[in-house]
């Protein structure tokens, strides 16, 4: 690929997928446009391409790319602030971003990806498959249907171009940090513990996440570019393929971090609430030839190696062999915080 495009790229999963675009396509013209409303300049040190800082539901794209010719366009920009119930502004700047592109790449050739969201499955548990109905119960799920509704109509009106949508599940990894809230459940749970206190979670830990490291997000982000399997219009799951639970997590950032934290259990306020997400990858890895390679325990560790989980905490210490009830080595928790009201819901984007 010599001229590549990514819209997001200074968010979370953007930052890393251009990152690695660089590293992997070292001669190649990177362009990402973000206009920074969750995304963060600290994402993209040591990027050497161009970046338009501009919103895309009013960008006028023929006035910077009079006569380029992309290879491929990685659209990942979105609101991701799945609390945010403003119906019209979700709907507006994600269907229309997404509009305002495939509009300027109709009758292209330029390999077009975006980025929807496991959200659209709804809350229904279980293993999700692909061709599932989707339930969207929020608004920010519903705008990810509207894209997907949006693609499908376009694959039929331009049959001759390459348009891929990638259903991500529960991200983690580095350059999530400026997300706040939104930011992964890991992620947090991370800081409760490397702060000392007790990693909180619903009673009692055992809801399933399809939790995925967001090296694999990449290298299939990527592959929905270039697998010569993908089908036009069709849309994949991005996951781990596994379903793991709140108390794994637990486990596995203690194993990673050294630590024995014990969790808190605390009454879940939601009256719905997904229960379970996991991925079903039999079509995504028979198009797309995509194999997570991370397990939740290795990811978590390959985050905490990155420096980015915990600042300073860049090793992973092999976790003592004392049992975790053992009070005296757990880790001293003298007062434990009550739920405060921006605490992140376990479920993610
Ligand atoms: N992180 C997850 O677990 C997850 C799960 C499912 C889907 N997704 C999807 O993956 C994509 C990336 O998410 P992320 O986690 O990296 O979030 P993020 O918030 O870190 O990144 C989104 C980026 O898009 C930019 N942006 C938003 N609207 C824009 C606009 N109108 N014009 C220009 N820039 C704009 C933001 O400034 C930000 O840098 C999104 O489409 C999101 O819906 C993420």
């Amino acid at each position: 690929m010599e001229n590549i495009l990514v819209t997001g790229g200074a968010g979370f999963i953007g930052s890393n997928l251009t990152l690695t675009l660089q590293q992997k396509y070292p001669s190649a013209r990177i362009t990402v446009i973000d206009d920074f409303r969750s995304g963060d300049f600290k994402n993209l040190e040591g990027f050497k391409g161009d970046l338009i800082a501009a919103d895309l539901t009013d960008l006028n794209l023929k006035h910077y790319f009079k006569g380029v010719k992309f290879d491929a366009l990685f659209h990942l920009a979105s609101i991701t602030d799945t609390t945010d119930h403003d119906q019209l502004r979700q709907t507006r700047d994600n269907v229309e971003s997404w509009r305002t592109l495939l509009d300027y790449f109709a009758g292209r050739k330029t390999a077009l990806v975006y980025a929807s969201s496991a959200a659209t499955y709804g809350i229904g548990g279980g293993i999700n498959r692909i061709d599932a109905p989707l339930k969207p119960a929020n608004v920010y799920a519903f705008s990810k249907v509207q894209m997907e509704n949006l693609s499908t109509r376009f694959a039929a009106d331009f049959p001759e171009q390459r348009l891929v949508g990638v259903r991500y599940f529960n991200v983690y990894g580095p350059r999530e940090t400026h997300k706040g809230q939104p930011a992964s459940m890991i992620y947090h749970l991370a800081q409760q513990i490397a702060a000392g206190k007790s990693p909180r979670i619903f009673k009692f830990g055992e809801q399933k996440r399809d939790f995925v490291y967001v090296a694999d997000i990449v290298a299939g982000t990527l592959a929905a570019a270039t697998a010569p399997g993908a089908v036009h219009g069709a849309v994949y799951n991005l996951g781990s393929g596994q379903a793991r639970s709140f108390n794994d997590v637990i486990s596995a950032l203690n194993a990673a971090l050294g630590t024995q934290a014990v969790a808190e259990y605390f009454d879940n306020p939601f009256a719905f609430y997904q229960p379970h997400t996991e991925a079903d990858l039999s079509a995504t890895t028979a198009a797309l030839r995509y194999t997570p390679k991370f397990t939740l325990e290795t990811g978590i560790q390959d985050y905490v190696k990155s420096g980015w989980l915990v600042p300073g905490h860049a090793s992973a210490v092999p976790a003592p062999a004392a049992k975790a009830s053992s009070a005296k080595k757990t880790i001293a928790l003298e007062k434990i915080a009550p739920v405060k009201k921006s605490e992140p819901a376990p479920g993610g984007v």
